[in-house]
């Protein structure tokens, strides 16, 4: 149904590419901006894209497009390049973090809306295979309602002690991990619990040797979760050595009959056990290599699922106030030294 829309890129660096891998082939590539040249020929070369440019509003200006996609990094102004995309018109679907404050996240949902403009963010972690499957397992009620869950993700050191090039929002900016990272686990956990949690309490801070090294922002976060009738641990560490890195997160859920254990590095990446089967539970899922495609194929095809006329996207900018909501608790409660309502934005 979506193919054939006109596609537009904005920001071609490091994510951009695992976008581009995912689904460059199902629209038709008019167009792609960098404020650095070289990266927009680099990517015109890859995949395909028509033409190149520099300053965002030109292209938006110049070419007829149906949606972009924006992966600039965070650090560059994102509410610019959205009210951008609303004033000509064009959809987006934006990179997480949405946004950098509350304010802006408000005025991005406010102005997409008036303009009749479709806002979703690329939080694909829901759209993994395992996390889908863990989803309707819950849902299905075979192990009882969850109670108490942990989540770890471990990453980050290994590019600046790697020497490798590091994207400008490790060093620029003073939010990182919890905004860039943990934003990934709340928002699995909003969906994974269909539920909005209600309070947390988190403690953040910095890596020793990552202050070394010039960086400023928050390495690592530990926050105590509850939502109605469930309380989550979510660890989000740097890892010095870069050997023991769980990207994409290891998850661990009790529930009332049964367990739920979901590590996408694992040969087995999601398993449950049944206290009623006595036994243990393995969904059928496709090959791990396949992950990510699916994940991004899914959640660029519900963006323009949902500009065709369909249901709004899951993650839609508007459903991402609530996970942002959460990110912003984390820093007001780390900062504050107490647990905190996480409230609505
Ligand atoms: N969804 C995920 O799993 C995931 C994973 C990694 C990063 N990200 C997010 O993707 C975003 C980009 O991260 P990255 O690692 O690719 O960064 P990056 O630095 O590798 O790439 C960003 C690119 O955007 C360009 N850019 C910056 N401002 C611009 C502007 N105003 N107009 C046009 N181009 C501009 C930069 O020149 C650079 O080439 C970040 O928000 C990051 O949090 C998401």
């Amino acid at each position: 149904m979506a193919d054939g829309l006109r596609y537009g890129l904005i920001g071609c660096g490091g994510i951009a590419r695992g976008h581009m891998a995912a689904y460059s082939h199902l629209f038709e590539m008019v167009a792609c901006c960098d404020i650095y040249e070289p990266a927009a020929l680099e990517f015109q070369r890859r995949f395909g894209f028509g033409r190149t440019y520099t300053d965002v509003r030109a292209m938006l200006e110049n070419e007829r497009l149906d949606f972009v996609t924006v992966c600039t990094s965070t650090t560059h102004d994102r509410l610019d390049i959205v009210l951008a995309c609303a004033a000509a018109g064009v959809h987006p679907l934006v990179e997480k973090p949405m946004a950098l404050t509350r304010e802006q996240a408000r005025q991005m949902v406010a102005a997409c809306d008036e303009a009749g403009v479709k806002l979703a963010v690329s939080q694909q972690y829901r759209n993994f295979p395992h996390v889908k499957a863990a989803y309707d397992l819950l849902r299905s009620g075979t192990l009882g309602k969850p109670f108490l869950g942990e989540l770890r993700m471990a990453h980050f050191a290994w590019f600046p002690l790697k020497g490798a090039k590091r994207s400008d929002y490790f060093v620029k900016f003073d939010k990182v991990m919890l905004l860039n990272g943990t934003v990934h686990h709340f928002d699995m956990l909003r969906f994974l619990l269909a539920a909005e949690p209600e309070r947390l309490y988190t403690r953040a801070g910095q890596a020793p040797f990552r202050t070394a090294i010039g960086e400023r922002g928050d390495t690592w976060g530990i926050s105590t979760v509850d939502f109605p009738g469930c309380t989550f641990q979510v660890f989000n560490s740097t890892d010095c050595h870069g050997g023991e890195m769980q990207w994409d997160g290891w998850t661990h859920i009790e529930c009332e009959r049964g367990s739920i254990y979901l590590n996408p590095d694992a040969d087995t990446p999601l398993k449950a056990y049944s206290a009623d089967l006595k036994s243990w539970i393995f969904p059928d899922l496709p090959s791990r290599d396949e992950f990510r495609t699916v994940a991004w194929q899914t959640t660029v095809r519900q963006f323009t699922d949902w500009i065709a006329g369909g249901p709004e996207h899951p993650t839609s900018g508007r459903d991402n106030l609530g996970t942002l909501a959460m990110v912003f608790a984390a820093y007001d409660s780390a900062e504050q030294g107490a647990p905190l309502e996480v409230g609505s934005i």
